[in-house]
């Protein structure tokens, strides 16, 4: 296989140059519009995280110099493990062909195209995703003033009475453009309120974690991300009288800005499979040739290692370390076969997230995972937070360096790895419109019915809203709205047959070709 592979490229190779590009010359109107409203648009919006909006095709033209090199780096959209094969659910990043769509365009000075077709501007709004949270919180305001990258942990108290799931979960910054990410952990011990109230102003100062040895994490933001879901059937226990700790990163060079970060968070009816979200490899139990030292000057890497306890069903899996980090690859081995979990060839402290597998891994027991983990602590590395480099050790503070692999799990049933956690199974994409869409039939046998409906492991981007038109077995509308977040109620309709035309717009998983 491989060498007819070789060969065919050797063919190939002769009219190189345009290999990869594309038939037609694509236009904002007739390609592009769409491939950034799909990737981009909900960070490069006006008051987004991006440094500029791409909205318009102005915007794109002004930009398209950088936006061709940054695609071409594969920089952007930011998204750092590698991905083939594709594994990932939620995965923001572009195919073969909408790559080489992009870069054919700024190559042929980035054309409009037809001007009475362009595709609308979605609308982008700031406003929270899940419409009626169980929970709602919010950080009290807090003034950013620093040169430095800063890490506040706000303490976030639940008051839940009893232990609950948490299925959805929404960080809705009131500052967009300062909020680079945030961690959202759980803790019943009274430390983060001593830590609190010992720093003034709301919230307290910590580097890598919580600075709470009791805490657990429960998911992480980054920006556009929207609502966070765990899979259907799944979701986050929280204990009785937790503390939310919301550890959000603010970038250096910010002055007399205000945030008052929401955390908005939906229970699970009834009981659902506990994942648990742990740092199933680390740096002070799992190291191969530990301890973590890293010398000033050196390039050095570290191996993980972790035999599995019990059957276990592995739906997600984040990646920590801090600012010396370069790469990071993980896998699993059992019985002599080897799967990759993870790998992210080029480490970037600022783009770290969950990634939520399509399918789930299955670690059975006495398998081993394994994670292979290169720092640069020489000067060639741009975030060496030492000049000149120090020997660096483990420890939560930004000078100091993390080996994690936190991992969702739960108990193993047979089936799991059938479990089909890709959104993009469910949508049909019509490129002339830029929309997603999906059919239901609804039969509706009594009068006093409601609707409910739940898109398959759908999230919208923060500030989204999607479309949905109900029509009759005659084709007749007899409602249509918008919908925020997976589920949607409409009474009192007549018994009998119904069409459902769901519907949105940025959806950065269903481009297909
Ligand atoms: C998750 C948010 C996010 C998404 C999605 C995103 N960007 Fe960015 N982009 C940023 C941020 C933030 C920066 C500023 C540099 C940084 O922090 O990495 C940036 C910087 C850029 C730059 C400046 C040059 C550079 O590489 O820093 C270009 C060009 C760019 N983005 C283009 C795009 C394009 C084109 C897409 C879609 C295909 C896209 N971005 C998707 C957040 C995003």
């Amino acid at each position: 296989m491989k060498s007819l592979a070789l060969a065919l490229a050797a063919a190939v190779l002769p009219f190189a140059g345009r290999a990869q590009s594309t038939a037609h010359t694509p236009t904002w109107t007739d390609g592009i519009a769409c491939i950034v409203y799909s990737h981009c648009t909900n960070c490069h919006n006006p008051g987004g995280i991006a440094p500029f909006s791409l909205l318009t095709y102005n915007d794109a033209f002004q930009n398209r110099q950088s936006i061709g090199a940054s695609v071409a780096a594969f920089s952007m959209p930011p998204f750092p493990p590698t991905e083939q094969p594709k594994k990932f659910a939620h995965a923001n990043t572009l195919t073969a062909h909408e790559r080489a769509e992009l870069i054919d365009w700024v190559s042929n000075f980035a054309p409009l195209g037809d001007a009475n077709a362009i595709p609308p501007i979605p609308s982008i709004s700031s406003g929270p995703g899940l419409s009626q949270p169980d929970v709602q919180r919010r950080v009290p305001n807090y003034t950013v003033n620093t040169t430095q990258d800063l890490y506040r942990v706000f303490v976030l108290p639940l008051n839940n009475l009893t232990d609950k799931y948490i299925q959805s979960i929404e960080v809705v910054p009131s500052n967009r453009s300062i909020v680079h990410h945030a961690l959202i952990f759980q803790d019943t011990s009274a430390l983060p309120l001593q830590l609190d109230a010992n720093d003034p102003g709301p919230g307290y100062t910590a580097f890598g974690g919580t600075g709470s040895s009791t805490s657990t994490l429960i998911t992480g933001y980054v920006p556009g991300q929207g609502v966070f879901e765990f899979p259907s059937g799944f979701g986050s226990k929280v204990l009785a009288n937790s503390n939310l700790l919301v550890q959000i990163h603010y970038p250096g060079y910010v002055s007399n800005q205000v945030d008052s970060t929401e955390i908005r968070i939906k229970y699970a009816n009834g009981t659902v499979r506990n994942v648990t979200t742990s740092p199933v490899l680390n740096h002070i139990q799992n190291l191969v040739n530990g301890p973590l030292v890293i010398p000033a000057n050196q390039v050095k890497t570290f191996k993980a290692v972790r035999t599995v306890p019990m059957n276990l069903t592995l739906t997600a899996l984040m990646p920590h370390m801090h600012l010396l980090g370069k790469s990071f690859k993980a896998g699993l081995v059992h019985n002599g076969d080897s799967t990759q979990l993870v790998n992210i060839p080029e480490w970037d402290f600022h783009w770290q997230g969950f990634y939520t597998y399509k399918s789930p891994i299955f670690l059975p027991q006495g398998s081993s995972v394994w994670a292979e983990v290169t720092y640069d602590n020489t000067t060639a590395n741009w975030n060496n937070p030492h000049s000149p480099p120090q020997t660096v050790t483990a420890g939560e503070g930004t000078g100091d360096e993390m080996l994690l692999l936190y991992m969702n799990l739960s108990a193993y049933f047979p089936g799991d790895t059938l479990l089909n956690f890709d959104p993009s199974l469910h949508w049909e994409h019509d490129s002339a419109s830029c929309v997603n869409y999906q059919i239901v039939t609804l039969e509706l046998n009594s009068t006093s019915a409601d609707v409910r409906w739940s898109p398959p492991e759908q999230r919208l981007y923060s500030g989204e809203r999607g479309e949905f038109v109900l029509s009759d077995a005659l084709g007749r509308v007899v409602s249509d709205g918008i919908w925020t977040e997976p589920s949607l109620y409409v009474p009192g309709l007549n018994p009998g047959v119904y069409l459902v035309r769901w519907s949105h717009r940025t959806a950065r998983f269903v481009v297909t070709h």
